[in-house]
């Protein structure tokens, strides 16, 4: 199979790959990624890499690319540092939906990353400590020095992480911390089949902010299928404005890579 993308775009400094299909896209991203991991960790004395990571059916692929380089011998995890994007509230560790047992089954169970250099947020912290518990993860984040790479899927809103569609301006929609969000109608509804039901689904969840999403040094946004197209063209090529996440990461150019399937660019222009 070819690594070679069909079409590359750019838009506002951002590189936007574009690849028959998800296998592909997803290959390339991953190799991508490890060369960005690997080119940090030589950079830095104690060899530590910060890294961002997604859930959803999106990274499934390329995780399990991950999975195989590492596996292969070309990739470790052993000084990486992991925050992930986010997780539904309330929700057990435990359950097979939440994020930390999706995140152990499609690659903390499979790699070397000590399991103490692994950060979730805790979908069964009480209500009265989730706020401390996101300022928490928010300070530890800054102590980290920032995330070196964030790896980003897209909702068919535009949300980014679980940063859903907001009516602040811009500037304010970039700046939100991590906290307690409230999941739109549109992400509980795609979210249902795995709850067994929409209404199954948690009414909230807790989201990494759109600040430190948005400081990472590089991004790495994977996005496929027809379903994904429109969101994809109003993040690239429309306003930058709350009410479309992706839309915000216009403002950080050339930091941003975009990793898609011909499905998902449809609705792109040359
Ligand atoms: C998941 C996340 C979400 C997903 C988005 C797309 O950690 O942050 O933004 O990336 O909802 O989900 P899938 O990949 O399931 O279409």
């Amino acid at each position: 199979m070819s690594k070679t993308p069909v079409r590359t775009l750019t838009r506002q400094g951002a590189t936007v790959h574009i690849y028959p299909d998800k296998m592909t896209a997803s290959q390339a991203a991953a190799q991508f990624w490890a060369d960005a991991m690997t080119r940090i960790g030589e950079q830095r004395a104690d060899a530590k890499v910060v890294l961002g990571m997604a859930t959803g059916s999106t990274p499934i692929p390329f995780y399990a690319e991950l999975v195989d380089l590492h596996r292969r011998g070309h990739l470790s995890f052993a000084k990486a540092v992991i925050y992930n994007l986010d997780e539904y509230y309330p929700i057990s560790p435990l359950d097979p939906n939440s994020y930390h047992y999706y995140m152990h089954q499609h690659l903390f169970g499979q790699i070397d990353v000590p399991a103490n250099q692994t950060h979730l947020l805790d979908g069964s912290v009480p209500h009265w400590a989730i706020g401390e518990h996101c300022r928490q993860f928010d300070r530890w984040i800054v102590r980290e020095g920032g995330i070196d790479l964030q790896l980003l899927g897209i909702g068919r809103n535009g949300h980014i992480g679980f940063n859903e569609p907001t009516d602040l301006p811009g500037p304010a929609a970039s700046q939100l911390p991590t906290r307690r969000i409230t999941l739109h109608p549109v992400t509980r509804a795609d979210a249902g089949p795995s709850f067994g039901g929409r209404d199954h689904v948690p009414r909230h969840a807790l989201a990494l902010g759109t600040e430190p999403i948005l400081a990472a040094r590089q991004i790495v946004m994977l996005a496929f299928g027809t379903t994904k197209a429109e969101a994809v063209a109003r993040s690239l090529d429309g306003p930058i404005t709350g009410r479309v996440p992706g839309s915000l990461l216009q403002q950080v150019g050339p930091n941003v890579t975009w990793w898609l399937n011909s499905d998902a660019a449809a609705l792109l222009r040359d």
